[in-house]
């Protein structure tokens, strides 16, 4: 077998920083090749250059042995034969399936679109993906797991030899990841060479044959995934060791007080729905995609409204309309799962981004003090690590992982009391998993009270003082620390087993 990809001295600067450092390394034809690295390693960016979303660079690359230079993604998909899915795979809602496969390259019958022909060979492709949709279907009822196969469906469309997945599992339920690491099976197996970038290290063991490592733009090793073992990935890709499971360091601190509780809460996707939080307590919440857990906790955040049903916010009930900065006012803060749909992003500094949800804090007298939320800004600067360490950078211009981590910052700034994190380590790298949890149980010796939501279920165990399961938008189990037994168990009820 030859080479698929061969980068040779890669060199890669945005204005004031080098991101990629003389970076050579190559993929095998045929293998599945991992990409690890902290966030802000410079994957997203060495993919992108690959394909031809940076057409600037210094250095070579060269696919099967031929040197190529794209001059946009397009060229890379149709002349290059290698294609990107997203995490956030763009699609045209309007159309159909087949439609946004084959857009702008649809079969013609003299000068009008087959659609005849159009739909036959896509669903051929989807049929060989094993996929549960058609190409006459609108794109807009996919599910995220769907559209990923779509993103697939276009790249085996274009006769891709080499696809490359960037964190494809993040928002996928449990179910699609499997579906999708058995289409990663079969591409293999016909010959495709994948590239896998992943956080979660136990994928990287499930479908990986080698792995490449990045730290801070530079190339570091490739290893075979059979011949080595999670402490040895997290030590190249970090530095040094750093404890990779979540787990407590301090001990439990849930008190009698309920400084939260809601009574037969209902809504879309989620139906009489009760439990307490206590003060000074984790209170973890398990369940697959689309349990209902997201939806409960914006209603509980007056993010959404809710149709029936009681909250109790330390002991007083909460009456008329209820809205997010209501909630905020009272003590409860929520930091969403999806860093994509906050908007700001695009607009500011990462000073402006973490301090916009507490104002008030750094006020002087009738005047904001500068100065206040730099030093606020710098403190999560430091304890997260977040680079490159300078808040002044727009946050646009961060890397997934780092843009979580300042929206983290963000909530955490706040004066609430009762915290809800929505998928908090979305994304985000081992190392800063590790700080987000620490920063957690600080928050809890300050006397706050936290709900993780979390589909991870060794960082709900690990974490939670208790874990609620839900199914379906019900509670379906309620676990306390000492009953922890095993993963399988919590995911049966998870499914809806009891
Ligand atoms: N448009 C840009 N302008 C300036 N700097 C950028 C830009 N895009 C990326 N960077 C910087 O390049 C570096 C590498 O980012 P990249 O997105 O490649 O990281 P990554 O390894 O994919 O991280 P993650 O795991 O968080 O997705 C980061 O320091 C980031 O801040
Ligand atoms: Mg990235």
């Amino acid at each position: 077998m030859g080479k698929a990809v061969e980068f040779t001295k890669i060199n890669k600067y945005f204005p004031g920083v080098h991101v990629l450092k003389d970076i050579s390394f190559s993929v095998e034809e045929g293998e599945v090749h991992a990409l690890l690295g902290e966030n802000g390693a410079g994957k997203s960016t060495l993919l992108n250059i690959l394909h031809g979303v940076y057409p600037e660079y210094e250095g070579e690359v060269k696919l099967h042995g031929k040197k190529v230079h794209f001059k946009d993604p397009n060229q890379a998909i149709v002349e290059g034969k290698i294609s990107k899915v997203h995490q956030e795979t763009l699609v045209v809602k309007d159309l159909t399936v087949g439609q946004n496969i084959t857009l702008g390259y649809e079969p013609l019958k003299g000068r009008l679109v087959d659609y005849g022909k159009m739909n036959k060979d896509v669903n051929e492709i989807l049929k060989d993906l094993d996929c549960n949709f058609k190409a006459e279907d609108i794109a807009a009822t996919l599910t995220s797991g769907q559209m990923q196969m779509l993103a697939i469906a276009r790249a085996l469309y274009h006769k891709s030899t080499i696809i490359s997945l960037d964190e494809p599992t993040a928002s996928l339920s449990q179910k699609e990841t499997e579906a999708l690491f058995k289409v990663v099976q079969k591409l293999k197996k016909d010959g495709v060479t994948i590239m896998y970038v992943s956080h979660r290290l136990e994928e990287i063991f499930q479908i990986c044959d080698r792995a490449t490592i990045m730290r801070d733009g530079e190339y570091i090793c490739t290893l075979d995934v059979g011949k080595t073992n999670r402490d040895e990935l997290i030590h190249a890709m970090v530095g040094r060791s750093v404890a990779a499971v979540a787990s407590r360091q301090k001990p439990c601190r849930k008190q009698d007080e309920v400084v939260l509780k809601v009574e037969n809460l209902t809504g879309k996707g989620y139906d009489h729905v009760s439990f307490e939080l206590h003060k000074g307590e984790i209170l973890g919440f398990f369940g697959l995609v689309g349990a209902g857990r997201t939806e409960t906790m914006r209603a509980i955040f007056g993010a959404d409204k809710r149709l029936g049903g009681k909250i109790y916010i330390h002991g007083k009930e909460v009456t008329g309309s209820w809205y997010s900065t209501k909630a905020l006012k009272s003590g409860i803060g929520l930091i969403p799962e999806d860093r994509k749909t906050q908007g700001f992003l695009t607009l500011s500094s990462n000073i402006d981004n973490i301090a916009i949800a507490s104002l008030e804090k750094y006020m002087k007298g009738a005047f904001m003090d500068p100065k206040q939320q730099r030093a606020n800004a710098e403190r999560y600067f430091k304890e997260m690590d977040i680079h490159p360490n300078d808040p002044d950078y727009l946050t646009k211009n961060l890397s997934g992982g780092n843009q979580q981590k300042v929206i983290l910052s963000r909530w955490m700034s706040t004066d609430a009391d009762i915290i809800i994190f929505d998928e908090p380590t979305k994304g985000v790298d081992v190392a800063a998993k590790a700080e987000i949890y620490r920063l957690m149980e600080d928050m809890l010796e300050e006397g706050k009270s936290i709900i993780v939501v979390s589909s991870e279920l060794p960082e709900v165990m690990g974490l939670s003082d208790r874990i609620i399961i839900m199914c379906e938008g019900h509670i379906n189990k309620e676990f306390n620390r000492d009953e922890f037994k095993s993963s399988d168990e919590m995911l049966d009820y998870a499914i809806g087993g009891n």
